[in-house]
Formats: C-alpha cells, sequence, structure tokens
C-alpha cells in the first residue's frame, strides 16, 4: 500500500454537513479576480483536485457564466462516483456544465496531464500534503499555464467562545497533529498556504491569500459537533495525555454545543496563483 493510501478516508457524511459553511466561508474576492480569465475561451475546462463528493465544483460552477467542462481528481472513486453524479448540470446563466472523473494521486500530476485546463481548484486539500507534493503540484500548473484557486486550508487557529481553559492546549495538540508523519510524508498542515506561495512565486506565479473563516453560530449543532468531536480526537491521538483532562472537557463542549452556546470560528485561508 502506497503512502496517500494509507491516509484515513474522508466520509461523504462529513464532507455533507461541512459543505453550506464551506460555501459561506471561500472567498468571493478571489471568484472575482479569477471570473474573467475563467469564462474566456470556446469550454472553459476546469480541474478540480481532492474533488471529494465534488463541493467546489458545485459551488463554483454555478457562480461562472458559460459552457464548462469539470475533470474531477480523487484517489477515492467511491467518491469521485458521487462527484460525478451530483454535479450540477447548468451554469449560472444556464449553459451546459459537463463532468468526467479521473481517478489517482493529484500529486503525480504533470504538466501534460493539466494540458488545456482553464483553472485547476481544490478545496480542504493543501493541508493534507507535504512540502514536495505542493512543490509538484504548483510545477504542474505553472507548467501548463493555468492559474491555481485553492480553497480552505487551516492555518493553526480556532477561536472558542466563551474559552474553556483546555481549548489552548488541545488546539496544540491538533495542530501537531496536522503536521505529523506519515511513513515518510511530513504533512504541512497549518504551513501548507506557506508553502504553496513560497512553490508558485518560484514558479514565476503571483500569489494572492485571502481569509476564509468558517463562522459557525450556536444554532449549526450538526457541523459544530461533528467538527468538535474530530478535533478532539485527533488532539488526543497525538497527545495521548491530553485523554484523562479530555473527557471532563469533552463533557462540557458537548453540552455547550447542545444548549446551543458554543460559537468557533476556524480560520482558513484561500490562495490564488496565476501568472501576471
Ligand atoms: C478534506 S477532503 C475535501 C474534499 C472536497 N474538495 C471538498 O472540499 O468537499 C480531501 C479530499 O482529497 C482527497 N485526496 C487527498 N489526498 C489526495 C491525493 N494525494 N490524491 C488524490 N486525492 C486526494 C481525499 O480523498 C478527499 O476526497
Amino acid at each position: 500500500m502506497n503512502q496517500i493510501a494509507q491516509m484515513p478516508r474522508v466520509t461523504p457524511t462529513w464532507l455533507g454537513i461541512r459543505e453550506p459553511a464551506d460555501a459561506a466561508a471561500r472567498s468571493g474576492e478571489l471568484v472575482a479576480l479569477v471570473r474573467r480569465h475563467a469564462t474566456a475561451g470556446p469550454r472553459p475546462v476546469f480541474h478540480d483536485l481532492g474533488c471529494g463528493t465534488g463541493a467546489m465544483g458545485r459551488w463554483l460552477a454555478a457562480q461562472l457564466p458559460g459552457d464548462q467542462h469539470w475533470i474531477m481528481h480523487d484517489r477515492d472513486p467511491d467518491l469521485l462516483e458521487l462527484a460525478a453524479s451530483d454535479m450540477i448540470d447548468k451554469a449560472a446563466d444556464g449553459s451546459p456544465v459537463t463532468v468526467e472523473t479521473r481517478p489517482g494521486d493529484v500529486t503525480e500530476l504533470t504538466a501534460a496531464d493539466l494540458d488545456g485546463a482553464t483553472l485547476v481548484t481544490a478545496s480542504a486539500l493543501l493541508d493534507l500534503l507535504t512540502r514536495d507534493e505542493i512543490e509538484r503540484i504548483a510545477a504542474a500548473c505553472t507548467g501548463a499555464g493555468c492559474p491555481a484557486l485553492l480553497t480552505l486550508s487551516v492555518v493553526g487557529r480556532v477561536d472558542l467562545t466563551p474559552a474553556d481553559p483546555l481549548d489552548a492546549r488541545v488546539g496544540a495538540a491538533f495542530n501537531a497533529h496536522q503536521r505529523r508523519t506519515v511513513g515518510d510524508r511530513s504533512l504541512l498542515g497549518p504551513d501548507a498556504v506557506e508553502a504553496a506561495v513560497d512553490a508558485f512565486a518560484r514558479h514565476g506565479a503571483r500569489t494572492y491569500v485571502r481569509p476564509s473563516p468558517w463562522r459557525l453560530g450556536p444554532d449549526q449543532v450538526e457541523l459544530v459537533s461533528a467538527w468538535f468531536v474530530g478535533w478532539l480526537a485527533a488532539a488526543v491521538e497525538q497527545d495521548p495525555e491530553l485523554a484523562v483532562a479530555a473527557a471532563g472537557y469533552s463533557h462540557r463542549r458537548l453540552m455547550d454545543i447542545a444548549e446551543r452556546r458554543l460559537e468557533v470560528v476556524v480560520h482558513h485561508q484561500d490562495l490564488l496563483a496565476r501568472h501576471e
């Protein structure tokens, strides 16, 4: 089994719960910057890397006018099947949107694989990768001469209101988990955007970085609880000494969530890279 295949699989349920918050969080300013280029030419071709169930395509295709063809890439064939079946078939102005899928490891893509691409997109992918893998993606995009809109990378900052004395320790352990080593892959986690900015700049692209935080209110109980359970489990996996304190913390926070008094901001960044 290769090391990418050793990474835990993402469930369609989790992707479905987070999709509305992702859509609300991504930077509209970066879409505005890319819109003219993305709608030029007879039939723009978009490659979505690590597409999951296709949320990025559904979000962006609906904001762009004109014919579009989307090529969905993921290593998980079950998610790819959902990405194809659940893609929207009409653009913002009613023009047709078509879709195809490409299974495989997106970090192995070359400029030749992206030949003719109008735009490469990704969402919630970069922080799962290593420095070398991001370097290869930057080389492939810039080699193919297409811009890249890479959204929703974690930056290692979470604000919980009201605060709890254990928040900072759990947050630090979670960030360490994001930066863990799997086999010989050192994941970038919160360092991913900086690494991508450096990589694209080395290949001559200009980069724009914008904040794209999830701002989760007390009524978003399903997403806040699913996020919290995953966040705490990753922190305890990373720092098993947290386990005893985490039991009480988990109880307090799940009560806060059930009684609709917890607000959470999970900070992310979006990145647009393009030649100018
Ligand atoms: C957190 S999910 C995000 C999915 C989707 N972009 C979204 O925003 O809903 C990350 C996705 O990237 C895929 N993935 C991660 N590393 C990959 C790789 N090296 N090659 C192909 N797919 C990868 C996973 O299978 C998963 O579908």
